[in-house]
């Protein structure tokens, strides 16, 4: 078991990296003194897979347990549920000391911490991620949020967890496609800032495939140590260093969006965003073909996409131009200059982003 630090000054929290570390939840917790009554904000799936576990740490720390289960979709992150969830929590909170638990991936992390950062102008919440994607990204560094009709993660605030506790063997009951899309962000991870990392995926890529303990540790601690590092140094998104975290999203979001969230999961669509970038940084001499070559063959080794199909172009290039963050603005990519060194450039020639498109179809 690993503990990594997050530090923020008075809002500095731990991230727990274990394997079958479940039952020591409760001392963790106990510890942090945040409360007696747990609310664990969780999916049906996942109370039935992990519930009795939490409930039993917990419980033998001396705290209360109350299970609020939201529907398995990203609609759970929606203003009526969670809507529902405060209408609940309120009526059960009478004469408690309430904190919530996130339990599940990154939808119930979302909506959880939104509802934690909003109930009584916020309370104390924990991330307990269940799939490789919430342990090594979305449940650090206090990115809370639920969407609008109109457009995803809309609304939210930063709002920073009490404890990360990640327990690798929550991961052996994925499916595949689900490990690989976490480990598209973990590839991302060595690219941006860990060639160590790297290699390490490029030498073990079957274990990690197999969920062996051992593997799936490494990777989470190593992503973990590298999420808050950065969130340490950038909470807010202010210097640019938490822009880094978006390599490979720029057009991976154009591609899960214009993909109608369907075809391509998120992990999926940040695999050929990656390959992008990777396109776009060499068409500007920052890398030489067999930095992006080895980037390619490790993203087909591990079974994540590398051809584009059933999107057109043009869907994606619109999409891109309508994203949100570049309305009115200039285009701004974080592309690489090695394995482990970014640079963020801006104004790139269409062109040039078309062609780095289009070469993956
Ligand atoms: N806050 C952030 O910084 C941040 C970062 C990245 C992504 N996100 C958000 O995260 C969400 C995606 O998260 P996700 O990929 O974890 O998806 P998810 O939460 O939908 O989980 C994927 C599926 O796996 C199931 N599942 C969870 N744990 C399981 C387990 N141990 N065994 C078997 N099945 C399990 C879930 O029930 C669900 O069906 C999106 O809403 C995205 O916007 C947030
Ligand atoms: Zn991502």
């Amino acid at each position: 078991m690993r503990r990594i630090r997050l530090k923020l000054k008075k809002r500095s929290y731990d991230i727990i990296v274990g394997c079958g570390i479940i039952n020591r939840l409760g001392n963790c917790v106990h510890k942090l003194n945040i409360g007696a009554d747990a609310y664990v904000i969780t999916n049906p799936l996942i109370r039935i897979k992990f519930g009795k576990a939490i409930q039993g740490a917990l419980s033998k720390s001396g705290m209360s347990v109350r299970f609020k289960t939201v529907a398995d979709t990203e609609k759970s992150k929606s203003v009526e549920t969670a809507a529902r969830v405060l209408k609940d929590l309120a009526a059960y909170d009478l004469k408690k000391r309430i904190f919530i638990v996130a339990l599940g991936g990154g939808v119930v992390g979302d909506l959880a911490g939104f509802v934690a950062s909003i109930y009584k102008r916020g309370i104390p919440y924990i991330q307990v991620p269940t799939t490789l994607l919430a342990q090594v990204d979305s449940a650090i560094g206090g990115k809370t949020a639920i969407d609008l009709s109109t457009g995803k993660n809309l609304i939210g605030a930063i709002y920073q967890p009490k404890l990360v506790f990640s327990d690798v063997g929550f991961l052996k009951s994925l499916s595949l496609r689900q490990i690989r899309a976490g480990l598209a962000e973990v590839i991302k991870y060595g690219i941006i800032k860990n060639p160590g990392l790297f290699s390490f995926i490029e030498k073990n890529s079957s274990d990690i495939l197999r969920c062996k303990p051992a593997a799936l540790e490494l990777i989470v601690q190593r992503c973990s140590k590298i999420k808050a590092d950065v969130v340490s140094r950038d909470e807010k998104e202010e210097s640019g260093l938490r822009t880094i975290l978006n390599f490979g999203h720029t057009i991976g979001h154009a591609i899960e969006t214009a993909s109608g969230y369907n075809k391509f999961n998120h992990g999926e669509a940040v695999a050929l965003g990656i390959l992008i970038a990777c396109g776009i940084s060499r068409r500007l001499g920052l890398i030489k073909l067999p930095v992006e070559k080895r980037v390619g063959e490790l993203i087909k080794k591990v079974g994540l996409p590398t051809q584009i199909s059933g999107i057109s172009i043009e869907r994606i290039i619109n999409t891109h131009y309508h994203d949100k963050k570049f309305l009115g603005k200039r285009n701004r990519f974080v592309l690489i200059k090695r394995i482990g060194i970014t640079q963020i450039t801006r104004d790139i020639p269409l062109k040039i982003i078309k062609d780095s498109i289009k070469e993956r179809f």
